[in-house]
């Protein structure tokens, strides 16, 4: 079990391949839609996740995609199926198993992830329908005073006890603790808290039995607040980023993944390039444990959306934009993206 379930791991982020975020829920799926001029509808969703999944060579870029509860049950207009199609590509499927987020009681604006009641038989199910991993994300907000100790220990005992059933059931855990990057605070803080985040959720790890050896982290870089005044830079980011990881991340994790957050597609590409490329300069003694890669889900998708806008004359074009993206982050990861990638997509 701990040796599929590390391969699995592996495999998600081997050649270079990172992982593709479409397990929006309906709700954000139709807010996306409803900004566009999207109809709001079952089909336009699997219309949409259809011109994703079918994207000519999008296998060269991606090794897992994550689906949603409504997602992985639909099929594409000729009815194959999203996980046939996915397996042809020689792409991993993964399933979003939380439940959303809801209000922490005597915690004002903070969330605590719900999902686990019923958790073991709906990830079995999952499982027996070809599901290699799972995903659960919580998100901590920086404020003057937070995220609480309460917020902050809710949400780690959570994201344990479901990377635990997720193991227990054969899948690979994706643990997502999202520091979002909403609010005026500095890189420094940010650095502070996703620290002091991402040590409670592998302590809680350890304390429920999760194998680390079988899981994969998905976190945000560490950036300042989007209303912070000072805006630094790639390098500085870098340093911030990679130094908050070695000091949290246990050297036994197999894959660490970025998410992008809300960051514009081009400077999340740029972002992950730059730490990429000081990651695999360091010289041995500084080489990192983990391999570095990303699980964006707007990042890659959004350009591609505003161009298809519902519409199927678009969507051989929304299709190239969205492999185009993934193939930069693919080169980003190698530390490999330049912007003049950007010329021709
Ligand atoms: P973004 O890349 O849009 O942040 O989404 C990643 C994700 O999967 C959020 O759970």
């Amino acid at each position: 079990m701990i040796g599929t379930l590390a391969r699995i791991a592996r495999q998600l982020v081997a050649d270079g391949k990172g992982l593709l975020a479409i397990d929006e829920s309906n709700p954000t799926c139709n807010r996306r839609f409803a900004a566009l001029g999207i109809a709001q509808t079952e089909d336009a969703r699997r219309a949409w996740r259809e011109l994703i999944i079918t994207a000519p060579g999008l296998g060269d870029a991606i090794g897992g995609v994550i689906l949603y509860d409504e997602t992985i049950r639909q099929s594409d207009r000729n009815r194959v199926g999203f996980l046939d199609l996915l397996a042809k590509a020689g792409i991993v499927a993964g399933i979003k198993v939380d439940a959303g987020t809801t209000d922490l009681p005597r915690c004002p604006g903070e969330k605590v992830t719900e999902g686990l009641d019923r958790l073991r038989q709906r990830l079995a199910t999952y499982a027996a329908m070809g599901a290699r991993f799972a995903k659960w994300r919580a998100v901590f907000t920086i404020s003057a005073q937070g995220p609480s100790e309460g917020c902050i220990m809710a949400n780690a005992h959570t994201l344990a006890r479901y990377a635990a059933l997720a193991q227990e059931a054969g899948l690979v855990p994706v643990i997502e603790p999202e520091v979002l990057m909403a609010g005026p605070h500095t890189i420094g803080r940010c650095a502070a808290v996703t620290q002091t985040v991402l040590r409670a959720v592998f302590a809680q790890a350890c304390e429920q039995g999760v194998i680390l050896e079988g899981m994969v982290l998905k976190t945000a870089m560490i950036l300042p607040g989007t209303d912070c005044p000072v805006q630094d830079g790639l390098e500085e980011v870098t340093t911030a980023t990679l130094t908050t990881l070695r000091r949290a991340v246990p050297a036994a994790v197999p894959a660490v993944v970025f998410l992008s957050g809300g960051q514009g597609a081009t400077l999340a590409s740029a972002r992950l390039n730059d730490i990429s490329r000081r990651a695999l300069d360091a010289r041995a003694e500084h080489a990192l444990p983990w391999p570095l890669s990303f699980s964006f889900a707007r990042a890659i998708q959004q350009p591609a959306l505003e161009i298809w806008r519902g519409r199927d004359d678009h969507a051989a074009a929304a299709q190239a934009m969205l492999v185009h993206r993934a193939r930069c982050n693919r080169a980003a990861r190698q530390g490999q993206y330049r912007p003049d990638m950007e010329l021709a997509p």
